[in-house]
């Protein structure tokens, strides 16, 4: 009997709304029996609702073999009872590894091949900031343990390990500065990479990683780091294939639960125009085919968008003229 598969799709707000209407039509277009749900949240259901993370929404997530999450339009200001539900989803489920791989697409630079695998749960984004000085000092408090970091460094090498790469670990830290944080995380490391004779690793400070991925970015094989180095190297990273419309990720956990989402926001700057490039948010489904183990049907979905892009079908990010509908279309042909 064929796998039971349950995909919780929840929209989010922009270009959610039609990047993972879009990704869904290409998972349907398999053929596997993927049974859907819909789920709600992001700012707009805070305005609606009063909460960006109903419960609701965290049973459906709980309920499905994975989810597939479009974008939240966080405010830059305070907004009370908001909190941004991405943050929210990688706490509730205890979602501590956020895996961006970066791969070369047809037309593009290439040879690169990495994965980015981010700390998701502490560091800079542990939600530590107060005021003081009645207003004229911010203060944002860095937390490292050795659980979230062991934890993350083990995915990491395993990671490489499954890798037909080089299976090669490049450790990122600023233990040089933070010696107390980043020499946690980078003792931990250590530890760490010592239990994974097989996979190699070296060291990085997290702005020579930043020289060197744009300098040579076939370099790297799997980067492990923490939270917001992680953030800002994966975006990085995403600008050397092509920009945020073709950058996959996944947000995983020790549970079942997780979720897939395209790198980019909400991208209010061109949401509703049928304009946002799908790959990203295909590319994650892809990613969540991995996960439950549909490896087989993780690859005909990357081939027929790899197919797609070689054919020149392009959206407008990546100097083509083609919708999202047509971008799908072309990928659903393909498969
Ligand atoms: P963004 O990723 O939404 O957009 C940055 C630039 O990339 C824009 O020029 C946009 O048009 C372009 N872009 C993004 N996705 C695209 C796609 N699929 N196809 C073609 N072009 C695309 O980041 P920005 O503008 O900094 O943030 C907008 C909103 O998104 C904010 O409210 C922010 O808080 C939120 N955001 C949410 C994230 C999440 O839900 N995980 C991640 C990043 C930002
Ligand atoms: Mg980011």
């Amino acid at each position: 009997m064929a796998q039971q598969i349950t995909v919780c799709l929840i929209n989010g707000d922009g270009v959610g709304k039609e990047v993972i209407p879009a990704a869904a039509q290409v998972l349907e277009a398999l053929k596997i029996g993927i049974t859907f749900t819909q789920a709600e949240a992001g700012w707009e259901c805070f305005q609606q609702r009063g909460n960006a993370l109903p419960e609701e929404t965290k049973a459906a997530i709980l309920a499905a073999d994975g989810t597939l999450f479009g974008a939240t339009s966080s405010p830059s200001t305070k907004v009370a009872g908001y909190s941004s539900p991405v943050l929210g989803m990688r706490k509730a489920f205890d979602l501590y590894a956020n895996v961006r791989p970066t791969l070369s697409i047809p037309g593009g630079v290439q040879g690169i091949d990495l994965l980015i695998v981010r700390e998701n749960t502490e560091g800079m984004y542990a939600g530590r900031e107060r005021v003081e000085d009645g207003g004229a000092t911010a203060i944002a408090e860095r937390v490292i343990t050795v659980k979230a970091s062991e934890r993350i460094v083990r995915y990491a090498f395993e990671a490489a390990r499954k890798r037909d790469k080089r299976k090669n670990v490049t450790i990122v830290h600023k233990a040089n500065v933070l010696k107390e944080t980043d020499g946690l995380f980078r003792s931990c490391a250590l530890k760490v990479a010592a239990e994974f004779p097989d996979v190699t690793y070296d060291e990085l400070l997290v702005d020579a990683c930043a020289m060197w991925l744009v300098k040579d970015p076939t370099r790297f094989d799997v980067i492990v780091t923490t939270n917001l180095f992680g953030d800002i190297l994966s975006d990085e990273a995403a600008g050397l294939i092509g920009g945020l419309g073709v950058a996959p990720s996944a947000n995983v956990g020790s549970t079942k639960a997780a979720y897939f989402e395209p790198v980019h926001g909400s991208a209010p700057d061109i949401a509703g125009k049928d304009i946002a490039n799908p790959v990203g948010a295909i590319l994650s489904a892809a990613m969540l085919l991995d996960h439950v183990g549909q490896t087989e049907a993780a690859r005909r979905v990357e081939a027929a968008v790899f197919a797609a892009l070689a054919a020149g079908i392009r959206t407008r990010d990546l100097d083509g003229e083609a919708t999202t509908e047509e971008m799908v279309r072309a990928v659903v042909e393909r498969m």
